[in-house]
């Protein structure tokens, strides 16, 4: 026969009990524990523990049916024997099973009938704890709970909690709230609710938990707030995801205050938790408020939980009230650390206030006595604000001092925003010497360094050089990845190269290296722009093949390549895929179209396209008026130009460009309608959309087949009073039309004025 609780068994329990009353060092939050522990009685006197310790003997005897009940009768109803309350309860605690323990309850209500109601429900609340240690606790607890009830046995809130709790967990939440429902009021206490509301919250139930909270948030509440309801409150508002309804920004700062108000102060941990969680949900100003709240009711604050507001604020670009708080922690001694003073650099470099970010930098440096060394990503950040404003010298500068007044090591991150700063500035041969110098330190290039220096040299069109210390570098061992194959794809299809870009393209799978959906665009834009649309259409295949989709770019680079080959029955095979695919048309496939479509004269289909662009909800542009009046202008009919181009401005809202005034002058001269020309030249002035000289060419060569000269020198002073400087084809005119019709003199001025303009330039 076995003893339910051997002494070894104890002695785990009371170690148990040890660790968990540690002083308050340590960081894992141990109240709920402590608490709920510290609700058990002392363990018995000497004597009593004797008598429970025999009665849980006789009774498992008495089980088995070997024994009479009279000596265990007379052990707990006699008149001598020791009746403290508790008694039952302890016994109860000690038997073997839940099932063990409703036999012993029976036992004691039939033998002792008189027993008072609470006694009993306490003894009822042993059982319960017997239950919820055993296999499938909440389906027992609640068997036992039906029990209770039928033995009209009220619960205790003990009892009750445990209930709850055991529900909540196996997310039973219903049953768990009709518990709370049919427990009586008055027995209620902090525990409970606490549990309770951690639940509503964790289910999804806002409001109730809201509204619970309000009745112990209530002056005077029979179940006030402790640090328990702290940390659930504050654990609930600082969850990722809430779930159920979201809580009002006016909610939570109620809340807080009233939490605050009532001393409940979340730890630092937890108010870091909740600032970054307002910060993530963009919600700056509350995490600004709760944070102040904190401040102003004398709560303790941490440099982890200003910095966690700092980073919403810098996110947010608030550099005031940066500003502001730092002097806050300043004032109430809050200790920066070295994260603080990292997010106020990187803060100040990403928006390119790189002085300030020095100037924090140098009081960082200052700051004695505290753990605050500027370390190796402190310095990276500075040399890379410096880098992305131009100042790539002062950052190599800055390399130095790190070297030598820190002992700081430069890394590859280091060696990439120099090398990168350097390229940018077109001083590819500078970003190569850091390069090797970098080799000579030992510090190991990443395929980064790889991509800064392949892009510095493709963009300062030194594409060979590019490819070479690409293949330098493979055959040492660093490989390019889809990226380093992307900028020299793209390179050599901006140079009409695309032999070579194809070639790399065939390499970047023999080099292991998968292509990406961006090399397939890159490759099929620049196969489109070259007019090599049967590869286009090949490279097409192989994209779909490895599983990807066109995007609308894609599609829009197709369709015009197509058209360009004037193979429009493919244009519009692209089109109906697209639609299939889900890919939307938008304004440029609609103008590559019209503008196809008017070139060849296809009119009447290049209005409809147009309409149904509208259709689509699509605003025509100016390009897409410039399209049709170009392509009516080229077929000779100004009219039909001129009608659209009246449309175009009254119609619509686009307010035409010089372009489109361009043409239409050209064409208009050439057609000889220079009075309706030089309107439109008039028009443009006051429009404020300036001529170039291919404007003024083709306006002056109009006014020489009329010979209206007085106009041809109104221009001739505005091109001077634009500084606009005649070209060639200017100059030819003139000097045909000027000197035969005895103008020679004006030319002379003419040419001077710009020699005036240039010295007084
Ligand atoms: C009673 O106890 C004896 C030993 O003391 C044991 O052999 C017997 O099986 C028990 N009887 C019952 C009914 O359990
Ligand atoms: C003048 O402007 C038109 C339209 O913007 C443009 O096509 C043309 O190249 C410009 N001419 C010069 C010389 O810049």
């Amino acid at each position: 026969m076995s003893v339910p609780l051997s002494s070894s068994k104890q002695s785990t329990v009371f170690l148990l009990r040890l660790c968990l009353l540690k002083p308050q060092t340590s960081a894992i939050p141990y109240y709920p524990l402590h608490r709920h522990l510290s609700t058990e009685p002392n363990p018995p006197p000497q004597d009593e523990e004797s008598l429970i310790n025999e009665a849980v003997q006789l009774f498992q005897v008495l089980e088995d049916g070997n024994s009479s009940s009279t000596q265990l009768h007379q052990l707990l109803f006699s008149s001598s024997s020791p009746s403290s309350p508790g008694i039952f309860r302890q016994i109860t605690r000690r038997l073997a099973s839940s099932s063990q323990a409703l036999e012993f309850f029976d036992y004691i209500r039939s033998n002792s009938p008189s027993r008072e109601l609470t006694s009993l429900s306490f003894t009822f609340q042993a059982i319960f704890e017997l239950a919820s240690r055993e296999p499938d606790p909440q389906n027992k607890l609640l068997e036992l709970y039906r029990t209770s009830k039928e033995r009209n046995i009220p619960l205790t809130v003990n009892g009750a909690t445990l209930l709850v709790r055991c529900l909540g967990r196996a997310e039973r939440v219903d049953e768990a709230l009709a518990v709370v429902d049919e427990l009586d009021p008055s027995l209620k206490n902090t525990h409970f609710y606490n549990v309770v509301v951690a639940l509503l919250f964790r289910s999804g139930r806002i409001v109730k938990a809201l509204n619970m909270l309000d009745e112990m948030l209530q002056p005077g509440a029979d179940c006030p707030p402790n640090d328990i309801t702290g940390d659930v409150v504050f654990a609930a508002l600082s969850r990722r995801e809430w779930c159920g309804r979201s809580i009002s920004d006016k909610e939570i700062v109620g809340l807080v205050s009233k939490l605050l108000q009532q001393g409940v102060f979340p730890d630092t941990f937890k108010l870091t938790q909740l600032i970054t969680k307002l910060c993530r949900k963009k919600m700056i100003g509350l995490a600004w408020d709760v944070l102040h709240d904190v401040m102003k009711a004398g709560g303790t604050l941490e440099a982890a939980s200003c910095n966690a507001l700092l980073t919403g604020l810098g996110r947010d670009g608030d550099f005031e009230r940066m500003n502001t708080l730092m002097t806050e922690m300043k004032e109430m001694d809050i200790q920066p650390n070295v994260v603080t003073f990292g997010i106020l650099i990187n803060h100040m470099c990403k928006s390119r206030r790189v002085d300030e970010a020095l100037e924090v930098f140098e009081k960082m440096k200052g700051v004695s006595g505290l753990s605050v060394e500027p370390d190796v990503i402190t310095y990276n950040t500075l040399i890379d604000g410096l880098c992305k404003v131009g100042r790539q010298e002062e950052g190599l500068t800055l390399m130095d001092q790190m070297r030598s007044e820190n002992k700081c090591m430069p890394n590859t991150v280091t060696y990439n925003c120099l090398i990168d700063g350097f390229c940018k500035a077109g001083e590819i041969e500078r970003a190569q010497e850091l390069f090797d110098q970098m080799n000579k330190e030992r510090v190991f290039p990443n395929v980064i360094t790889l991509n800064t220096l392949v892009d510095g040299m493709c963009r300062h069109g030194r594409i060979t050089s590019a490819v070479q210390f690409f293949d330098e570098m493979r055959s040492k061992g660093l490989k390019g990845n889809a990226v380093t194959f992307t900028t020299l794809i793209k390179a050599f299809c901006n140079v009409n190269n695309i032999d070579k870009a194809m070639e790399l393209f065939s390499q970047m799978s023999k080099d292991g290296c998968s292509p990406d959906a961006i090399v397939y665009y890159t490759l099929i834009s620049g196969l489109s722009q070259a007019g090599r649309m049967d590869d286009a259409s090949s490279v097409v295949s192989m994209l779909k093949e490895a599983g990807f989709c066109l995007d609308i770019v894609c599609y829009n680079v197709l369709i015009g390549g197509f058209c360009r080959k004037n193979k429009l029955d493919k244009a519009y095979e692209m089109l109906k895929e697209m639609e299939q695919a889900g890919v939307k048309s938008d304004s440029v496939t609609y103008n590559t179209l019209i503008s196809y479509l008017s070139k060849t004269g296809n009119f009447a289909t290049a209005h409809r396209v147009m309409r149904m662009m509208i259709k689509d909800g699509l605003v025509p542009t100016v390009v897409t008026y410039g399209a049709l009046i170009h392509a009516y202008c080229l077929n000779g009919k100004i009219e039909e130009a001129m009608k659209i181009f009246r449309d175009m401005s009254s119609s619509s809202k686009v307010p035409p460009n010089n372009v489109i005034y361009n043409i239409l002058i050209d064409s208009l001269c050439k057609k000889n309608e220079v009075e309706l020309a030089l309107s439109l030249m008039e028009e443009m002035k006051a429009k404020g959309v300036s001529p170039n000289v291919t404007t003024y060419n083709a306006m002056l060569k109009g006014l020489r087949e009329n010979n209206l000269l007085e106009k041809a020198f109104d221009l001739m002073d505005r091109m001077v009073e634009q500084a606009c400087n005649p070209d060639y084809i200017t100059m030819e005119v003139l000097t045909e039309w000027l000197p035969a019709v005895g103008e020679t003199g004006k030319l002379k001025n003419f040419v001077q004025g710009y020699e005036v303009s240039v010295s007084t330039a």
